[in-house]
This record gives C-alpha cells, structure tokens and sequence, in this order.
C-alpha cells in the first residue's frame, strides 16, 4: 500500500485507509506505514562478506526482520529448505531456539561452518542428525544417492565440491580445497576425487591428470574399496610437494574404513576454501569445471 499523506485539522500528519466504508488513520508521528514490499534490504551482492558461494543464499537482514515481526526470543523458528542457514544464522543472532532442514549434505555443512565461524564458544548447542556416522551409514548413503554421498564426504574435509549438488560428467575432480602455508603468498590448491565402487590404477591416473588440468599442487583419493597394489604404487611414488619448509605427499589414499577411525589427511593447516569463495568461483571460472 503507498497512501499519500494527508494533514488533518490538528496540523498532524497521517495516512488514510478506507476499509467497509470506514476510515482508519494512521498519524506519521507514530510511525509509518508498514508496506507489502521491501526496499530496504539489498539482495546480496556478488562481493558481500557474507555471502559463503551457496548459490540461494538470502541476506541475514531479510530473515533478520521476518523473524523479528513474528516471534519471540526463546520461540522456536524452523526452516524446512534451510540451504546455507541464513534463517538459523539470523534466529541465532536473536536468541530463538531454531530447527533447520535440508537435503544436501553440501548445505549441511555450509550452515554447520558458518554457525561456528560467526558464534564460536557462544554458539548454542545443537546436534546434527541423517548424516553418516559410521562405515555402514556411509555405505548405506551411496547405495541410495552416490551424489549425496560424494558431496557428504567432500564437506567433511571442508573443501568445495565441485558438483555442487548437480549430477554432471565427472571431470576427475570432486573437490577442491584451498590452503594457505606461512610466507608462501599463492594459495595451495588439492584436488578431491570420490569412488564409490571398484577402483583401479587408471583412476588415481585420472587424478593425476586432473591435478595438472586444473593446477592444483595436491591430490586427495577417497573410496570405500581397498586400492589395489598399483594404486599404492603410483602414491609412494609420486613424491612430495614442499613449500616454505613444509612436505605434503603430493597424493594420498584414505578409505572410509580409515576415515572412521580417525586417519587424517596431511593438508596444509589453513584451510582458506570456504573463507575464499569468490576465489574459488574464479577458479572453478578460469579452470572450466562445471559448477
Ligand atoms: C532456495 S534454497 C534455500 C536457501 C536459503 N534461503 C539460504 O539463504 O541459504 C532451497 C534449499 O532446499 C533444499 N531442498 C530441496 N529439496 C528438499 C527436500 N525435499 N527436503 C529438504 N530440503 C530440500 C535444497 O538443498 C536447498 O538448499
């Protein structure tokens, strides 16, 4: 509604609104009137800080006001699409208890991420539930949706993946992470590749190609099947990538078995991806991934 503003007799201002057949004034000094649009807040912008890579991403400020006008602090807010927690990020931020939901283990993540990056030890505690927990969930999750299970084991090393939720040609690389060495001024780039089923020495030779396409110093090998002895082979010998005094094995093997009992990957310790979205886009941009 954009009524004009009238003035009555009193010299005050107002806004006039007829509704069967009667007259409702709103006074100006009392505020304004509310209207049904918003102009005020600004879609997120290409640089904003905020702004994590999640392609629906909404500013905090919109949910800010939405759940401000129609809840209480200590209410419950859920969100049942939540994507990359905007809204679980705005009620945080204004003390409700909040319930999120999403299909995509990618936005899982991205809103796991971005709830402990802005509230650290403030941040309420919360459990995240129909992620894979152990090695027969796992399994389980890449019988039903081997997309999902890609994309589930790609976040837990808080690299991006490069399907990004879509079901594309697999171009050698899943992942990609970006790492930062002390007094080294270029980030290190891994490449990530996922199997889910029979592997062979061809596919850690497809990472290898890969990582050369896409200029990318490590490579990272995750699968459920046990790699065979030439795979090993291929690893041992593909040597170091050293940097400021620092050695990665240049390529590394991690089976899910490994993974749940805790083996880690020997990264770089800055891990910059999600700090770096715009850079990543240019990459993904310059390097002909398809996001
Ligand atoms: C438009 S996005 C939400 C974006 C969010 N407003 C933000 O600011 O990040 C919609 C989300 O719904 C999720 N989604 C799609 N189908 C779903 C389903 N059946 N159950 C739960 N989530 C689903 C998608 O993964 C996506 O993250």
């Amino acid at each position: 509604m954009h009524e004009p503003i009238l003035v009555d007799e009193d010299g005050r201002s107002y806004q006039r609104n007829i509704k069967n057949n009667k007259e409702y004034r709103y006074y100006l000094d009392k505020g304004t009137l509310p209207n049904d649009w918003w102009i005020d807040i600004q879609a997120l912008n290409p640089a904003a800080k905020e702004r994590l890579g999640y392609p629906t991403q909404k500013p905090r400020a919109l949910l800010e006001r939405i759940i401000q006008a129609s809840s209480n602090e200590g209410d419950v807010i859920l969100d049942g699409f939540c994507g990359c927690g905007t809204t679980l990020d705005a009620a945080e931020y204004l003390k409700r208890n909040w319930i999120g939901i999403d299909i995509s283990p990618i936005a899982i993540s991205l809103m796991k991420r971005r709830l402990q990056d802005s509230y650290k030890t403030d941040l309420s505690k919360f459990t995240i539930r129909g992620v894979p927990k152990d090695k027969e969930s796992a399994i389980e999750l890449w019988v039903k949706n081997p997309f999902a299970f890609q994309d589930w084991w790609i976040m837990e090393f808080e690299v991006f993946s490069s399907t990004f939720g879509k079901k594309g040609a697999d171009q050698g690389v899943d992942g990609l992470g970006m790492y930062l060495i002390p007094t080294v001024e270029q980030p290190i780039k891994a490449a990530f590749q996922v199997k889910g089923g029979k592997v062979q020495s061809k596919d850690i030779d497809a990472l290898l190609g890969a990582m050369v396409k896409h200029k990318c110093e490590l490579g990272v090998f995750l699968t459920i099947q046990s790699p065979t002895e030439p795979m090993l082979k291929t690893v041992a010998n593909s040597g170091h990538f050293s940097a400021a005094g620092f050695n990665y094995p240049r390529l590394q093997i991690l089976t899910l078995e490994e993974f749940f009992s805790g083996k880690t990957l020997q990264l770089p310790k800055f891990n910059i991806t999600f700090k770096n979205a715009q850079s990543i886009s240019k990459f993904v941009d310059q390097s002909g991934l398809d996001l």
